[in-house]
């Protein structure tokens, strides 16, 4: 029977502190923040149980499907589909953040996560318990936050424990790259691992107000360290705030990417997940940040799933609202001019991916709206054969079979299905369409 549910619901556990959540998904109903959902509450090692984890699911997806209000109220991720019984399924994400100890103060983050809280719980017993009771799926994600994953104490042995015992084949490490870790370098070179460090700043002085430390060049070298080592596993990421968003402050982050010898790395364009809107002029530095990377020969650019959102919400505006660049230079106005004219190009697209991010581009991008997805693919065997959007999801070789442009509906994994477009399918890279369309 179907029912009304999400897949950080059914399949995901995240490890904080004091608590267990579902997702880390953020979203605003009425100007207020959600998100974040709390599973329990994790006083000890029995309040963190397989069985409680369990339960506590399902409390929540009857309550939902009860019509009652919860803390996944107005989720766009919830969706009425033919999910399992929780107990039946297993985990495919589990996302390791127990600490809040961190070497940095970043503006944009709190106490939550560089607060200094130490789990309350024995990690390495409760992932124990999922590994005998044979509940994590062969796909299973694990990412690594915190706080600083780099520098807690058991670091080491919980990574021992990752790799010996879940073995995923691929984890993902949120690492602000104060520290230069050689086991993340190592998995990274194995093709195991890819390393997201976010930036946020041109210069010392902006990253010293934005991350609150003097590390800007520290962090740059380990950057490129970690790029020597695996240029196709690292993303650099910038956070839009207030702070940073000049005109200036962009250009001179991409001359320094060059400066350390990584204008070619993968970038990907974030903003504050608390600001609930963006700015125009931020609206219109992100498409000409995404520009200067690119025509730099950045691997690849993505715009992530907080960017996504909040600027399909202004895209009309900086479409079409020719008085709001008249204080820009004509290079920005024609880089605006370009992305208007794309729309021609859209009529009949590819589109690769099928998990929310296609949803959040399909559903609300000014150029895609009035485009026909001729057929959607995905490379994870588990969404093959699956209706999306009333299409079967397709396995990605189809694009072989066709010419039509392809529009990659994923912000993280977007190098990952770049990589794939090129390597294992031999198709040009021209057919991709830019991720700075709107
Ligand atoms: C809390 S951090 C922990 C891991 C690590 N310390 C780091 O900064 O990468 C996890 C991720 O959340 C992102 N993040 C933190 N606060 C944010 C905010 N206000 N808006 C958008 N992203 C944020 C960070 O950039 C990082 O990628
Ligand atoms: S429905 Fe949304 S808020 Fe609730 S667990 Fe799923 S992703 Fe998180
Ligand atoms: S480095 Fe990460 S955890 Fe530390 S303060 Fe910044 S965002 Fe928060």
């Amino acid at each position: 029977m179907k029912k009304i549910s999400c897949r950080f619901l059914q399949r995901a556990i995240y490890y904080a502190p004091d608590e267990l959540r579902h997702c880390c998904q953020r979203y605003y109903v009425k100007g207020k923040l959600m998100g974040d959902v709390k599973v329990l509450s994790a006083k000890n090692n029995s309040d963190v149980s397989l069985e409680n984890i369990i339960k506590a699911k399902n409390e929540l997806i009857e309550k939902i499907n009860k019509g009652e209000k919860t803390d996944c109220y107005g989720c766009p991720l919830l969706e009425k589909a033919e999910w399992k019984k929780v107990e039946d399924e297993k985990f495919d994400h589990i996302s390791i953040e127990h600490h809040a100890k961190c070497n940095m103060r970043c503006r944009y983050c709190s106490d939550t996560y560089y607060g200094g809280k130490l789990a309350n719980y024995d990690i390495q017993k409760s992932l124990n318990e999922l590994i005998t009771n044979n509940k994590i799926r062969d796909d299973v994600q694990v990412a690594w936050g915190g706080g600083e994953p780099t520098i807690v104490k058991d670091f080491d042995k919980i990574i021992e424990l990752v790799n010996k015992k879940i073995k995923p084949k691929t984890q993902r490490f949120f690492s602000n790259a104060i520290n230069y870790s050689e086991i993340i370098a190592e998995l990274m070179k194995k093709n195991e691992a890819t390393l997201t460090t976010s930036v946020d700043a041109g210069s010392i002085e902006t990253f010293k107000l934005v991350r609150k430390v003097n590390q800007y060049e520290k962090v740059l070298k380990n950057l490129k360290k970690y790029y020597e080592q695996s240029p196709n596993n690292l993303i650099i990421k910038y956070i839009l705030t207030e702070d940073n968003s000049s005109i200036s402050e962009i250009e001179s982050f991409v001359k320094d990417m060059k400066k350390y010898g990584l204008s070619n790395a993968n970038f990907l364009i974030s903003s504050n997940y608390y600001d609930e809107k963006l700015s125009l002029d931020q609206g219109i530095t992100i498409i000409y940040f995404h520009h200067l990377l690119i025509k730099n020969n950045a691997t690849t650019c993505a715009l992530d799933e907080h960017v996504r959102p909040r600027i399909n919400k202004i895209a009309s505006t900086l479409l079409n609202e020719n008085r709001l660049l008249e204080k820009y230079p004509d290079t920005i106005k024609n880089i605006i001019q370009d992305l208007k004219e794309k729309k021609k190009s859209v009529k009949n697209i590819i589109v690769w991916g099928v998990g929310p991010y296609a949803n959040l581009l399909l559903n609300n991008s000014v150029t895609f709206a009035e485009s026909n997805v001729e057929f959607f693919v995905d490379s994870n065997p588990h969404k093959q054969g699956k209706k999306f959007r009333n299409s079967t999801v397709l396995k990605p070789d189809q694009i072989l079979k066709s010419n039509l442009p392809i529009l990659i509906a994923a912000s993280f994994w977007y190098h990952d299905i770049v990589k794939q477009i090129k390597s294992e399918y031999k198709v040009d890279t021209s057919r991709i369409l830019s991720s700075s369309i709107i």
